[in-house]
C-alpha cells in the first residue's frame, strides 16, 4: 500500500493535543464497520421486534369485542447505520410487520411497515469499555396494506385497528431497541478480558480515552497492560511520548485500523525475557552423526579441551537472554536484536555440569508479522551472521576464527526454532467475544505498526 506510513503534520499535531496520557494502541472503526454491524445485525434486530400485541377492543359491532392481535412476522428490508461527529452511530430501520387480526368471521392478515429511527450516543465508562444508550428514538408508521391486495376490509376497521397497533408498539419497538443495545454492551465490556499470552503471562486491554466519532470513523485510545504472574510490565517512561495514529492514507476501505506503538513490542520482549521463555539450552548427543556439540569436536579446535577430556563427552550450550531483546520498526522493515550469553558446559565425569567457556553474543533477526485470529504473530530469520566473543574461558585462549562457524552453525536453528515458536504463538489484539480479524494486512512504519483488517464475527 503506496503511502501506507504517511500522515498529515496538522493531524499529528491536533491529535496529539487531544491525547494526555500514554495509549499504547490505537484503534479505529471505519464506515465498512458499521455496514458489517448492520448486516450481522438484521437477524437479532428482527427477533427483538417480534413483540406481542395486545387485543383490540372492538367496537365497531353491536357488542364491544375482544380481537386477538398478533405479529406474525418481521422483515427488515434496510438497516442502516452511520457515524454522527461528536455522538455516535445513527440507526434507520426499515420494517414490515406481518400481523394477523383474529376478527370473527373471517381473520384479517396485514402488513405495516414502520420506519425505526434512533441515534445512539457512545460513550466510555470508569472500567475502560465502550457504552451505548440510546438518546434519541421513534418510530414512524406508514398506513397499512393487505398482502394479497384484497378489499374485503372496511377502510374504518382498518384504520381503527392500525391506530391501536400503532399505540401498543410505538413505545415497545424503542424498549426492544434498548434492551439489544444493553446486550450488545455487555459483549462491548468482554474487550476488557484478560486474554493468555503465555502460560503464567495475560494481556488486558482497556478504553482510555472518550471515542473521537467523525462522520467517517471513530477512534480510541486502548491501553494494553502485559501481566507475568499476575503483575503489570511497567515500562521506565522516560523518552517515551504519547502514541498517535497517523491518519493514513488507504485505510477507509478496512473495518478497522489498529495502531500499535513501539511501547507494545517493548512489554512485549520484557515479559517474555522476564519470564525466562527466551532462554534455551542445545545440548549435545555423542554417537550422533548431525550434532557435532561434543568435546572430541570441540577439542580439534581447542587443544586444551582435548587435553581435559581424552574421552568424549557431550557439550551443551547454554542460551540465557539476560538483556530484553531490541524491537526496532521501520517503514517496511522490523528487526529484533538479540544480546544471548552463552555458557558451553559439558558433563564431567561425575556427571555435573562443567563450564568450559562462556561467549557474548549478538544477532539480529528479521521479523516478519502476521495476524491470524485475533493474535499478532512473528517470525523471525537471520539478517547478518552471528557475532561472537569470549567472556571468561576456562579452556586457555580461544582462537574465534576456529570457534565461530562451529558455534554459529549449531546456534542459529535452535535460536530461529525456539523465537518462532515463541512468536508464533502470537499476542492477542484488542477484540470482544467472538470477534476474529480476518484478512489483516500488516504495515510497518516508522516507530509502530498499523494492522488494517475486516471482522467476523463467528460463535
Ligand atoms: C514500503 O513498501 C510498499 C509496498 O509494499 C511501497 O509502496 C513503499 O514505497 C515502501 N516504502 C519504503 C519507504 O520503502
Ligand atoms: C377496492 O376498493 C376500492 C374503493 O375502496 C375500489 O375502487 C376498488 O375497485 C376495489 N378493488 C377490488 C379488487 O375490489
Ligand atoms: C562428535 O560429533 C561429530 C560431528 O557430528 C561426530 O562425527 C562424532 O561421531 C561425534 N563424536 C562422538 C564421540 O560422538
Ligand atoms: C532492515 O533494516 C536493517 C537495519 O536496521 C538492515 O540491515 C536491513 O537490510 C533492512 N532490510 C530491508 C529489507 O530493508
Amino acid at each position: 500500500m503506496a503511502g501506507a506510513c504517511s500522515l498529515s503534520p496538522l493531524l499529528v499535531m491536533l491529535l496529539a493535543v487531544v491525547s494526555a496520557s500514554l495509549p499504547v494502541t490505537v484503534i479505529r472503526l471505519n464506515k465498512a464497520a458499521l455496514n458489517y454491524v448492520s448486516d450481522i445485525g438484521k437477524a437479532p434486530l428482527q427477533r427483538a421486534l417480534q413483540v406481542t400485541v395486545s387485543d383490540f377492543l372492538d367496537r365497531s359491532g353491536e357488542v364491544l369485542q375482544s380481537t386477538r392481535v398478533q405479529i406474525l412476522g418481521v422483515h427488515l428490508p434496510r438497516l442502516h447505520l452511520k457515524f454522527i461527529a461528536g455522538l455516535g452511530v445513527h440507526l434507520t430501520v426499515a420494517v414490515n410487520f406481518m400481523v394477523k387480526v383474529f376478527r370473527v368471521p373471517e381473520p384479517m392478515e396485514l402488513v405495516l411497515p414502520v420506519a425505526l429511527l434512533a441515534d445512539v450516543h457512545v460513550a466510555r465508562d470508569s472500567i475502560g469499555t465502550l457504552v451505548l444508550s440510546i438518546s434519541t428514538c421513534s418510530s414512524l408508521f406508514s398506513p397499512a396494506g393487505m398482502p394479497d391486495g384484497s378489499n374485503s376490509t372496511s377502510q374504518e376497521l382498518l384504520d381503527l385497528v392500525q391506530e391501536h397497533i400503532k399505540v401498543d408498539l410505538s413505545n415497545k419497538l424503542c424498549l426492544q431497541l434498548s434492551g439489544l443495545v444493553q446486550d450488545l454492551n455487555v459483549h462491548l465490556g468482554t474487550l476488557i478480558g484478560l486474554s493468555p499470552v503465555g502460560p503464567e503471562s495475560q494481556i488486558r486491554y482497556s478504553v482510555i480515552s472518550t471515542p473521537t466519532i467523525t462522520n467517517d470513523y471513530m477512534s480510541m485510545d486502548v491501553r494494553a497492560i502485559l501481566f507475568l504472574l499476575g503483575k503489570p510490565i511497567l515500562l521506565p517512561l522516560h523518552g517515551s511520548h504519547p502514541f498517535v495514529l497517523p491518519w493514513t492514507l488507504g485505510d477507509e476501505g478496512a473495518m478497522i485500523t489498529v495502531g500499535l506503538s513501539q511501547n507494545l513490542f517493548d512489554c512485549a520482549l520484557l515479559m517474555l525475557q522476564k519470564a525466562g521463555s527466551l532462554n534455551l539450552e542445545i545440548t549435545g548427543q555423542l554417537n550422533s552423526k548431525n550434532n557435532p556439540l561434543n568435546t572430541s569436536t570441540l577439542g580439534q579446535l581447542i587443544p586444551e579441551v582435548a587435553h581435559q577430556f581424552p574421552e568424549p563427552m557431550p557439550v551443551v550450550l547454554k542460551v540465557q537472554l539476560s538483556a530484553t531483546p531490541v524491537a526496532t520498526l521501520h517503514t517496511n522493515n522490523s528487526t529484533l536484536q538479540l544480546r544471548p550469553f552463552i555458557e558451553v558446559l559439558t558433563a564431567s565425569p561425575n556427571s555435573a555440569l562443567q563450564l568450559l567457556f562462556s561467549l557474548d553474543v549478538m544477532v539480529n533477526l528479521n521479523l516478519q508479522l502476521s495476524v491470524s485470529r485475533a493474535k499478532l504473530r512473528g517470525t523471525t530469520s537471520m539478517l547478518g551472521g552471528v557475532q561472537l566473543s569470549v567472556a571468561t574461558s576456562n579452556v586457555g585462549s580461544i582462537d574465534m576464527a576456529q570457534v565461530h562457524t562451529l558455534i554459529s552453525t549449531v546456534f542459529q536453528k535452535p535460536l530461529l526454532d525456539h523465537f518462532n515458536a515463541l512468536l508464533g504463538m502470537g499476542i492477542a489484539l484488542p477484540s470482544v467475544l467472538n470477534l476474529h480479524y480476518v484478512h489483516s494486512k500488516v504495515t510497518v512504519c516508522e516507530g509502530y505498526v498499523v494492522i488494517f483488517s475486516e471482522l467476523a464475527y463467528q460463535r
